[in-house]
């Protein structure tokens, strides 16, 4: 028999977590009641760092499938809860792991660079990880001269790639949102909000990043809206769960979410530009995760300590 959810939900995932002795994580993109409940938000990088230095007994991951795996790669002796196992990532999805095996392979002796959107099993075939927050950091740590395999963000590896002078072997993969936002759409936005200051993220196509003020994660552009003026209207290319922590940085700023597709024209939307992955999960599934102690993230052990390896390079890194 399924648990009946308590009418104030807040109050429920309190009163488990005290129980439990858990800690909620959340990712910038869930929903902002989600984000609130929420012992620690950030971005990849932040949550994979929180998950290897937490000391909760049960971590409550609120994000995609990929984050809540790195959490538990990095605490395997912990349960990893995920409000909704099929929220998924269309980059982790791009790279299947027998034809990352095969590209791997035919590009020997380069230095194998992921992105951490990617499965467990890709990881375990990578010498290094990286998030947006330090891909570049990354790439340089690598001996100028040495080949470099980055994947599975064609458009990411493109940003790192120009950013750093490198030439890098991209595998051809994309994220299904950040993919889809239109250059032309921005620039129209722009003409239409005269000094709006434009954050993208750097999954975002060429065309697109080169409308930015500011490229970066989602705490970089955070980090800009804290930085920047009290008022100011920012146009946010990337998921806008993350627009929730921008307003009560800048309680008085104007926060406009940038369509996909050109205004007026077919794609010419705004909700083409949120993930239905990490939308799967509510407040209700949160709650219920933890009352019932599933779903959980398993993995085999042997894979855990293959995937760990790249995952620890990384946050060695800085
Ligand atoms: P960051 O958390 O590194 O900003 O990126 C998250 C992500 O998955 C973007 O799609």
């Amino acid at each position: 028999m399924p648990a009946t959810p308590p009418v104030d939900l807040a109050a429920g995932i309190r009163d488990l977590k005290a129980r439990l002795k858990a800690v909620i994580l959340a990712h910038y993109y869930q929903e902002g009641e989600i984000q609130d409940i929420a012992d620690f938000v950030g971005d990849s990088l932040q949550l994979a760092r929180e998950a290897a230095r937490s000391d909760a007994q049960v971590i409550v991951f609120c994000g995609v499938h990929f984050m809540a795996e790195t959490a538990k790669i990095l605490s395997p002796q912990r349960p990893v809860l995920l409000p909704d196992l099929a929220a998924g990532c269309s980059l982790a999805d791009s790279a299947e792991p027998e034809a990352f095996r095969r590209f791997v392979a035919a590009h020997p002796g380069h230095t194998v660079v992921t992105y951490v959107n990617s499965s467990a099993a890709v990881k375990a075939m990578s010498d290094v990880c990286c998030t947006s927050s330090n891909a570049v950091q990354v790439v340089q740590s690598i001996p100028p001269g040495q080949g470099v395999v980055f994947a599975p963000d064609q458009y990411l590896g493109d940003w790192v790639a120009r950013q750093t002078g490198r030439e890098l072997v991209l595998w051809p993969g994309s994220c299904e949102i950040h993919e889809m936002f239109s250059a032309e759409a921005i620039a129209a936005m722009r003409r239409d909000h005269p000094g709006c200051i434009v954050l993208v993220h750097p999954e975002c196509p060429a065309p697109v990043r080169a409308h930015a003020d500011v490229v970066g994660s989602t705490k970089a552009l955070l980090d800009a809206v804290k930085a920047g003026p009290e008022a100011a209207t920012w146009l946010v290319v990337t998921e806008p769960g993350i627009i929730h922590a921008m307003r009560k940085a800048r309680p008085r700023g104007t926060f406009l979410t940038a369509p996909a597709g050109v205004r007026g024209e077919q794609g010419g939307c705004t909700s083409c530009n949120t993930c239905p992955h990490m939308r799967r999960n509510t407040l209700e599934k949160v709650w219920r995760c933890m009352a019932e102690q599933a779903p959980q993230v398993h993995l085999d052990p042997d894979l855990i300590a293959r995937a760990r390896r790249p995952i620890e390079r990384m946050l060695a890194i800085g």
